[in-house]
């Protein structure tokens, strides 16, 4: 952050309040109002926080405008196909791209703490076998805390870094355990010959009676997946895990407050709600009638993964995701998919039509995400826990780098108060 000859000066009932002004190595320059109540008396006002930045971060770069994702400097398309998603891990959690020796030893740790406690194998058997996966996984990833004691003390920088090993290994296996129990099957344990992506496979469709093939291509474009969601900077769930780490909570349960907040549809929920709009529309006859109502003030339907609160472009994710989704049903053999054959319809559509394009709408990361998790055998209740393992990197990066900021306070908005001023009590009989 540099603080830069520019200042802003602000006037309130004739008095002048000079506010310093930062320059980032990309972006907005950002005015400095840490100091505005003290000297001013006054609160600003931006509810969503649409105008606001929270901190100060080296991790991820978003250009809305130009629809540019970069991880650490490295554009998100790049990452995507040259590199893989334990990579990206180590990229985002150390700031540079490992060495092979680095990666190495990197994969390995990873690799050998994707097993859970046993215990907590009860613990999922404790809820109904229609609890939706992502309801599990709040409960048993923060649960973790009452497993993993000898990595909660935050103020120990090797619990800290133990717990985000534990964080990033163990979430797939709890996914999997999540949708295992929902359809009634055993649980499946990693194993530890297989790369990421290729264990979240095994350990999601292999069942004891037979060897359960994993497929290249698929793996791959899993892992793909899990790239292109490893982290998105100050979005709601990573704001919400700052905040709740901000009171010094473990990092279990800061986490499970981010899964809590990445499980609304206009977040990570919005991929399932995505394709259950797909297979609604059902037919590219009837997209006109599905864009006319997403237009339609008087309507609530919005069209489900358009739009970002950042991206007024394309988002780069979802180029990527097109191409996958497009390689992937190539493989399986299903390249008349209705609803890829609607989603691209819907997608023309929308691009063409003023409503959209006026308001900046573009298709999102949720827009083709589900169609290739549908193809590859996920129910559309899988989708978000997927989008949760893949963001527990961010999440944890992001945790990590607070952390270390010496700025780091508790986190506390002020507000616009609009109810009762001081008034006495009344006894209930003069009510
Ligand atoms: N369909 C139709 N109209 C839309 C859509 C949409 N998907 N998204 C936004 N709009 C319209 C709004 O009605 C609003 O119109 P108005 O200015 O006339 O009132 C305008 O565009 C701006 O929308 P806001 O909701 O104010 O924009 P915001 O930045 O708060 O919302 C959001 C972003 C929540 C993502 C929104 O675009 C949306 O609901 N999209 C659908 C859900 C979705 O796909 N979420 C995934 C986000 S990506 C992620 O979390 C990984």
């Amino acid at each position: 952050m540099t603080e830069t000859q520019k200042t802003a000066t602000l006037t309130i009932d004739g008095e002048s309040y000079e506010l310093p002004i930062y320059s980032p190595s990309a972006g907005p320059d950002v005015l400095d109002i840490r100091k505005l109540y003290g000297t001013a008396g006054v609160f600003t006002y931006d509810p969503g926080f649409t105008s606001t930045a929270s901190c100060d971060s080296t991790i991820t770069f978003i250009d809305g405008g130009k629809g540019e994702l970069l991880h650490r400097g490295y554009p998100i398309d790049q990452l995507a196909e040259k590199s893989h998603y334990l990579e990206v891990c180590y990229l985002l959690l150390n700031g540079e791209l490992p060495s092979a020796a680095e990666l190495e030893e990197f994969e390995n740790i990873v690799t050998r703490h994707t097993m859970i406690h046993d215990q907590m194998h009860y613990l999922f058997r404790g809820f109904r076998r229609d609890a939706h996966p992502m309801a599990i996984m709040v409960g048993v990833v923060g649960a973790m805390s009452a497993f993993y004691h000898d990595s909660t003390d935050i103020t120990d920088p090797r619990q800290r870094e133990i717990a985000a090993f534990r964080l990033i290994a163990k979430m797939p296996t709890i996914a999997a355990a999540a949708y295992k129990y929902s359809i009634g099957q055993p649980f499946v344990h990693p194993r530890n010959d297989l790369d990421y992506a290729s264990n979240f496979l095994h350990m999601c469709f292999s069942v004891p009676a037979e060897e359960y093939q994993i497929n290249p291509i698929l793996a791959r474009a899993m892992d793909r997946i899990f790239t292109l969601h490893a982290d998105h900077e100050q979005n709601a769930s990573t704001s919400t895990v700052r905040l709740a780490s901000s009171s010094g909570a473990n990092p279990f349960a800061c986490v499970a407050a981010g899964i809590a907040c990445l499980w609304g549809p206009a977040h990570g929920g919005a991929n399932q709600a995505c394709l259950e709009m797909l297979g609604e529309i059902g037919s590219v006859d009837r997209i006109p009638e599905f864009i006319a109502r997403a237009k339609d003030k008087n309507d609530p339907f919005r069209l489900m993964g358009f739009g970002h609160r950042v991206y007024k472009n394309f988002d780069p994710r979802a180029k990527v995701m097109k191409q996958s989704a497009d390689e992937v049903l190539e493989l399986l053999g299903v390249e008349n998919n209705p609803k890829l054959q609607v989603a691209k319809a819907l997608e023309e559509a929308a691009i063409n039509d003023p409503y959209f394009a006026e308001k900046k709408l573009f298709p999102n990361v949720d827009f083709y995400s589900g169609i290739i998790l549908e193809a590859m055998g996920f129910p559309t209740s899988m989708f978000t826990p997927i989008f949760a393992l893949s963001r527990t990197v961010g999440w944890v990066s992001q945790w990590k780098e607070m952390l270390n900021d010496p700025q780091n306070k508790i986190g506390r908005p002020r507000q616009l108060y609009l109810g009762e001023t001081e008034r006495d009590y009344t006894d209930i009989e003069n009510r």
